[in-house]
């Protein structure tokens, strides 16, 4: 299991990421971390024996050009700028499920923030006990365990935040993504990620939450079983080229960690109307699945739990948990 322990190696990477498209001479990044010029080279070359371009000129110093596309602790650590969230990163090849061992690492006693990501999962799970597809080494598999100071009826607006910094970071990435309810992120009509959230709570305390989040991001369209094709997309295929995916992670756990920060200081308020503004859902014609049971009405609001209000001709329902299908818009786009 690979953890981020920051080693001198670690040390130079950041320090060249934190650079971005400059250049840092040798000098400083030994004054920087008390390393002989001599190590400050050897650990250049072994990055990039490892995959990183690293450019280097005589008069100017080390420039990072490039980084390999793997989600590992050396790739991911360096890029983040969060206090919390990847702190402590499991970057494993496989797994099962990222859910499944940040669980167990959450009853084992990790800490707020811990993070588990997967190359490949061989049993993604995704809501109401479907499977995510889950190709190696093209999208984002991550659970972040979080210890939050929350009643346990408030966590489902854990899930909610989870889909703002999802939409958010896609939308850094140059889509136009938008949440269905409760927290999928779709781009034009089609499913992009998605989130599972599990948690263990007694009746006033929360033990631990997990959020899952799945995010296609350089999958193709044959990655999709046929039955998922028309529904399911990626941002590669959206936006036409690929996603750095250690950097999109990074982005990603930064919005997170905004947003979280937000939600604990101000409450669910702030993180309802920033839903809103991105919603998808809202002023459209919608059919809800509801236990079986199917809605068919106006999506008029969320609550302030987060169940959608739905306008039906019998009155206004609300769902707490359900499949919405959207059908077709009822207000002028922007209402
Ligand atoms: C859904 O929209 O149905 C939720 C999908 C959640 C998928 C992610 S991938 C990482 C984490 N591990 C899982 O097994 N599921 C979640």
């Amino acid at each position: 299991m690979a953890e981020v322990a920051p080693g001198s190696e670690e040390l130079v990477l950041a320090f060249l990421a934190e650079a971005a498209d400059d250049f840092v001479s040798g000098e400083a990044i030994s004054d920087k971390l008390g390393l002989s010029r001599a190590a400050v080279w050897k650990h250049v070359n072994a990055l990039r024996g490892q995959g990183y371009g690293i450019e280097a000129l005589p008069a100017r110093g080390y420039r990072l050009v490039s980084i390999p596309d793997r989600l590992g602790a050396l790739e991911i650590g360096p890029l983040l700028h969060t206090h919390d969230l990847g702190q402590v990163l499991h970057c494993e090849d496989g797994l099962p499920s990222t859910n499944d061992l940040a669980k167990e690492l959450a009853e084992a006693g990790a800490v707020h923030g811990e993070v588990v990501i997967a190359e490949s999962q061989t049993a993604g799970r995704g809501r109401r006990g479907r499977t995510w597809v889950s190709p190696s080494g093209r999208n984002l598999y991550m659970s972040v365990v979080l210890r939050p100071h929350l009643a346990p009826q408030r966590a489902p607006e854990l899930t909610l935040v989870a889909s703002l910094a999802a939409c958010d970071a896609c939308r850094q990435a140059g889509v136009e993504a938008g949440i269905k309810w409760p927290n999928d992120v779709l781009v034009e009509g089609r499913k992009v990620a998605g989130i599972l959230t599990e948690l263990s709570a007694e009746s006033d305390e929360v033990h631990w939450v997990v959020l899952g989040i799945g995010v296609n991001l350089n999958a193709e369209d044959a990655d999709f079983p046929d039955e998922l094709r028309d529904v399911a997309s990626s941002l590669a295929i959206e936006r036409g080229q690929p996603v750095p995916r250690a950097l999109f992670t990074a982005a990603l756990l930064s919005t997170l960690e905004q947003w979280l920060d937000l939600h604990a200081a101000d409450g669910f308020g702030p993180i309802r109307d920033a839903w809103r503004a991105r919603s998808c859902t809202l002023g459209r014609e919608v059919r809800v699945d509801v236990e079986g049971r199917e809605i068919t009405g106006r999506a008029e609001d969320i609550d302030d739990t987060g169940a959608l209000l739905v306008r039906t001709g019998s009155g206004l329902v609300r769902v707490v948990a359900g499949d919405v299908r959207l059908l077709r818009r009822v207000d002028p786009p922007g209402a």
